[in-house]
């Protein structure tokens, strides 16, 4: 069911330090820092040749990451984000099986332009799981 690894995203304390980080220190490709307000979060793209890496930064007084900065203030890998065919059909058979999807179990159009879903963490081995509909 799951196919390519999309992402892992990373909630930061302060991201233009994160920033300079991953661009100055590590020699990544940083993109520009996007505002994501139906998603409470501030996103920048780390671009690597095989993938990428998400700095996710709190963005508006109800963002879904403050939760998590406040446990892990030094920040900490928030998700990671695997990719599906078929976003519907990859929910309902998880569902049969026991994986709790979050929210209202309907997709949300997620940072990059697709349909997405959060699976529950505690059903994953203590990770929080995106799943991303592949354009
Ligand atoms: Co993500």
């Amino acid at each position: 069911m799951i196919g390519r690894f999309n992402h892992a995203a990373i909630a930061v304390p302060d991201l233009e330090a994160a920033i300079k980080t991953y661009r100055d220190v590590l020699g990544a490709k940083v993109s520009e820092s996007q505002d994501l307000p139906e998603h409470g979060v501030t996103v920048v793209f780390v671009e690597l040749p095989n993938t990428k890496v998400e700095l996710l930064y709190p963005l508006g007084e109800k963002s879904p990451i403050q939760g998590f900065l406040d446990k892990n203030p030094g920040g900490g890998v928030h998700h990671i984000c695997y990719e599906v065919d078929d976003i519907l059909a990859a929910r309902d058979q998880l569902q049969k099986e026991g994986v709790r999807v979050l929210g209202t179990g309907e997709p949300r159009i997620g940072a990059h332009g697709n349909p997405v879903l959060f699976l529950h963490p505690k059903d994953l081995y203590g990770t929080l799981v995106e799943l991303e509909q592949a354009s």
